[in-house]
């Protein structure tokens, strides 16, 4: 018997190789129970449809760095509505139960409702968007009536100047709050905002955005400011820990810790103790959660990642478009998972030298947030 082993995060060389190597995998027992080296499933894919933005957010794209001029992937490398549907499908044969649709900014994809009304025929699949909100007040109907369900949105602050430096100078809160209007009365449900926290720049104005949701059906999330990529100059003193905040809101109002809604939730969850809702915590700097991290990341080209943090992915395109059979990807998918040794968060929390080739990272706005 002759399985393919990849090794994990190294490029295949081609579409040939694949292919030849592929028709000599055998299929495993059970794809559906597939486990990387430290017994962790498959659980989510998290799509990046496209790697462009309207944002230019420091902790992201800095504006300093290239401006308006990032080299973007180019259009016919973006998989098509049909090829993602496919490659979903595929992950799901694997365990695959939720997919998280990204960018870059997705909704700037002209084709983003095909997107989410192919993904949404996919039986039993949870179906999720993460967007800045900026262009949402004009497709969120559309985008429930495709099958979406639920929306993650990003707003860092209520505040117009400290939103305006957070998103590199483009955006503004009223047209961010609309798409949240909008996503509310299309019944979207529920509707999470993702909010960034660096020290001396939006921290002050954390209260003002729950004091502003709670209450409503908008479930606020703290993310710890992460150093992905390459460019964002990322400073450990420039994170503020979800402690510390929990600290700061537990001064106004009174929190108590909630069970997560399933195994392996990035956020952390806390209830008001008078009923007035819930918020959560992504603390991935100062509690990283890799021992449970089980899930996978497809950039719009077709990419595979299986780390937040990785420096290198593997093609599906390019054997998708050779002709590859379903089996033959499955296996593919199969053996990358198996051979998963990533734990990026725990390393650098336990203070372990980060390789040197550290600036090979893919950038966040490539992979998928
Ligand atoms: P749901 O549970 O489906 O609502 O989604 P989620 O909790 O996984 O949250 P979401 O997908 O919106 O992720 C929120 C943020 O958490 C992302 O934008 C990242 O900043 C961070 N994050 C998500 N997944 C990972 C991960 O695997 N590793 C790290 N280090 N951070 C992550
Ligand atoms: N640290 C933490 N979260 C980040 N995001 C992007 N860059 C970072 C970073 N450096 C998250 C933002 C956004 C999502 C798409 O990715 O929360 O909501
Ligand atoms: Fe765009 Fe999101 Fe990156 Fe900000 S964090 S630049 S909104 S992709
Ligand atoms: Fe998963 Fe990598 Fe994030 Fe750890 S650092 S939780 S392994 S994506």
């Amino acid at each position: 018997m002759t399985q393919i082993c990849l090794k994990p995060n190294t490029r295949l060389a081609g579409s040939v190789n694949i292919l030849v190597m592929s028709r000599t995998v055998t299929q495993l027992t059970s794809p559906g129970d597939v486990r990387d080296t430290w017994e962790r499933p498959l659980h989510d894919l998290r799509i990046s449809v496209i790697d462009r933005c309207n944002y230019r957010c420091p902790y992201c794209m800095p504006a300093e760095v290239y401006g308006e001029s990032y080299k973007f992937l180019s259009r016919q490398h973006w998989l098509t509505p049909g090829e993602i549907k496919r490659v979903a499908g595929l992950f799901m044969k694997l365990g695959v139960a939720k997919v998280r649709i990204t960018g870059g900014e997705p909704l700037l994809r002209k084709d983003i409702v095909d997107i989410v009304s192919s993904l949404s025929d996919l039986p039993g699949l949870d179906l999720a968007l993460t967007s800045n909100g900026t262009l949402l007040s004009r497709r969120a109907k559309e985008l429930k009536a495709a099958g979406l369900r639920r929306i993650t949105i990003s707003l860092d602050s209520l505040d117009e100047e400290v939103f305006n430096e957070m998103s590199g100078g483009k955006g503004d809160v009223s047209t961010v709050l609309e798409g949240v209007e909008a996503a509310h009365d299309a019944g979207l449900s529920p509707i999470k905002l993702n909010v960034v926290v660096q020290k001396g720049k939006n921290d002050h104005t954390v209260l003002d955005l729950i004091d502003r949701f709670r209450g409503s059906n908008v479930i606020v999330r703290f993310i710890e400011y992460m150093d992905v990529g390459t460019l964002n100059g990322w400073r450990l003193d420039e994170v503020v820990t979800s402690a510390e905040l929990v600290e700061q809101i537990s001064s106004r109002w009174q929190l108590k810790p909630a069970e997560p809604n399933y195994r392996g939730e990035v956020a952390s969850r806390y209830l008001f103790e008078d009923g007035q809702g819930e918020i959560g915590f992504i603390s991935s700097v100062s509690e990283p959660f890799c021992g449970d991290c089980h899930r996978a990341r497809l950039s719009a080209d077709g990419t595979i990642y299986t780390c937040l943090f990785a420096k290198n992915g593997i093609s599906i395109r390019e054997p998708l478009r050779a002709g590859a059979s379903d089996a033959d990807l499955v296996g593919l998918l199969q053996n990358l998972w198996r051979n998963r040794i990533d734990r990026y968060s725990e390393q650098r929390g336990k203070g372990k030298t980060i390789e040197k080739t550290e600036d090979s990272r893919i950038e966040m706005y490539r992979m998928g947030g």
